[in-house]
């Protein structure tokens, strides 16, 4: 319901503004035109450390995970990508001549990145998070042209078209889109340091981190200023809150992302989860400094590194509230009946690794049990922990077929009134519905 009213609303304003942005768009550069083909693209000889770079990049940049479907030849797209204006498939991008960009020049690659604009003058939808890659140097997209074309296998695989709906079919309309929301190329800010400056570039651009961490506003743009990293739904997971509004009950330390960004884990903030575990397997293959520069400018998110004092402070707290939480439940849930549904599937399937010295990190110091959104905790139970290839030995059941929807509603229920002094969430049964993709 809510959903179709936000739709509904969408489709007004999109309506609106392509309707007034109809004089705005003769003046704008609408319909770049075509960029020809060119023959010998893949014939072209690509230096091998070059398309080596290019590979690391495209790790970075995710690409895999948007342009190959399960089960589909490696980047030969056709994924579906749910959006609130409808599904929109991934392009075939492998160096096929006809139906992937093998008679793409550089120019034409480095426009789609860049612009979100197809070699045939067609505009693209900001699924492909060309409104991050806008900030790519000229380099490393010529690396990352170079690996497609020189190492990934041709594939004649033709993706199913995207048709949204009125008004979002019409591809013009998103000129209007670019020329609001597409960020210029990133400048040095000469007043940090060249790790800030890197890491900026790195998380802005190909890490495209705010393209999961960033709320939307209704035209689907990410937010900026203040609400930047402020945290959102993305994927049926929750990207928590990288900036000062972070979660964590422990405070991030350069040392605590270093670990995760790596590994995927850290002692005192729990697992990489969900959609954020094939971002740590691709951060594994980057240069171990650009991963520290990440760190860096992820800590100038939260408003840098505390004071010692502040710092162990804080830890000493939530160490405390994680071991009383651990030891037994807090006073008042036994005498409540709905919780005390909750307390037995606790005891019954989560007990085993969530208990003092247990397989996991403290619930208590993980973000999930303090989100605003019950998400992370449904989708854990329902779906268990794949982890990423630095914590391989920490994997979680699947309690998806095992358990009804009201006992994962209860276990999530119990896992906050437990595990987080933050009051009750208000809609688990409709998180469980959407888990389940009924909703
Ligand atoms: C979050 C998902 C996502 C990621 C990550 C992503 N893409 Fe895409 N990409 C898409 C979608 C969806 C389209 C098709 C958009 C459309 O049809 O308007 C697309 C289109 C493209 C196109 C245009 C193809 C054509 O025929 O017009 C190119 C080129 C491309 N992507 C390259 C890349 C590269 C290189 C990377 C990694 C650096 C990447 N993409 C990462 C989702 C993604
Ligand atoms: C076989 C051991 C095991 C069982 C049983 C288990 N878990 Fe876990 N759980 C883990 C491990 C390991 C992790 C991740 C490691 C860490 O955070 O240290 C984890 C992580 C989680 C997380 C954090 C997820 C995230 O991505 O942030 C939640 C929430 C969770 N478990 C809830 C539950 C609930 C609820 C149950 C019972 C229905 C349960 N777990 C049963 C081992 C288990
Ligand atoms: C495809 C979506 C996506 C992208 C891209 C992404 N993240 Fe995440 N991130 C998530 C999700 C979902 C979680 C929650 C994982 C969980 O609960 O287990 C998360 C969790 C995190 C956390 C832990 C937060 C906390 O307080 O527990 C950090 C730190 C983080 N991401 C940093 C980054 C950085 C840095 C980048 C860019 C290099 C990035 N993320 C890119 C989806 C994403």
């Amino acid at each position: 319901m809510f959903a179709r009213i936000v739709v509904g609303t969408l489709a007004l304003c999109l309506a609106a503004l392509i309707a007034a942005g109809a004089a705005a768009l003769m003046l704008l550069p609408v319909f770049p035109p075509e960029i020809p083909l060119a023959p010998d693209a893949k014939s072209a000889s690509f230096d091998r450390k070059l398309a080596a770079r290019g590979e690391t990049l495209a790790m970075l940049g995710a690409c895999a995970s948007c342009h190959t479907r399960e089960g589909g030849a490696p980047y030969a797209g056709g994924r579906a990508l749910a959006t609130p204006f409808g599904t929109i498939y991934s392009s075939n991008i492998t160096p096929d001549v006809d139906k992937g960009i093998g008679g793409w020049t550089l120019a034409a690659f480095t426009r789609a990145m860049r612009e979100g604009v197809s070699r045939d003058g067609t505009h693209l939808y900001p699924a492909f998070p060309y409104d991050h890659f806008a900030r790519v140097t000229d380099e490393d997209v010529a690396a990352i042209y170079a690996y497609f074309m020189r190492s990934v296998d041709p594939a004649a695989d033709a993706p199913p078209v995207t048709n949204l709906g009125f008004p979002f079919n019409i591809r013009q309309g998103l000129a209007l889109w670019k020329a609001m929301y597409l960020p210029k190329p990133m400048q040095n800010d000469p007043a940090k340091d060249a790790e800030w400056n890197r890491g900026a570039y790195l998380a802005e651009g190909l890490g495209h981190c705010g393209a999961c961490h960033t709320p939307r506003n209704l035209l689907g743009a990410v937010k900026t200023g203040q609400d930047a990293y402020g945290g959102a739904l993305v994927n049926g997971w929750y990207a928590p809150a990288l900036n000062k509004a972070s979660p964590a009950p422990v405070p991030w330390t350069t040392k605590a992302l270093v670990n995760y960004l790596m590994d995927g884990w850290d002692a005192q903030h729990g697992i990489a989860g969900g959609s954020m575990t094939a971002v740590v397997n691709a951060l594994r293959d980057q240069n171990e400094d650009d991963v520290f520069a990440i760190a860096a400018y992820v800590m100038s998110l939260q408003g840098g590194q505390r004071p010692q004092s502040q710092q162990e402070a804080r830890e000493r707290d939530a160490k405390a509230f994680a071991d009383k939480a651990e030891a037994g439940e807090p006073a008042g849930l036994a005498q409540d009946a709905q919780m005390q549904a909750g307390a037995r599937v606790f005891a019954a399937r989560c007990a085993e690794c969530h208990k003092p010295g247990g397989r996991s990190a403290p619930l208590a110091l993980g973000a999930a049990a303090h989100l605003p959104d019950p998400i992370n905790v449904v989708r854990a139970t329902m779906e268990g922990i794949k982890p990423p290839q630095g914590s391989l030995g920490r994997s979680m059941t699947a309690f998806g077929q095992q358990l009804s929807d009201a006992e994962i509603a209860a276990v999530t229920r119990y896992v906050r009134a437990r595990f987080s002094a933050q009051p009750a969430w208000s809609d688990v049964d409709g998180a469980v519905a959407r888990a389940r993709g009924r909703q």
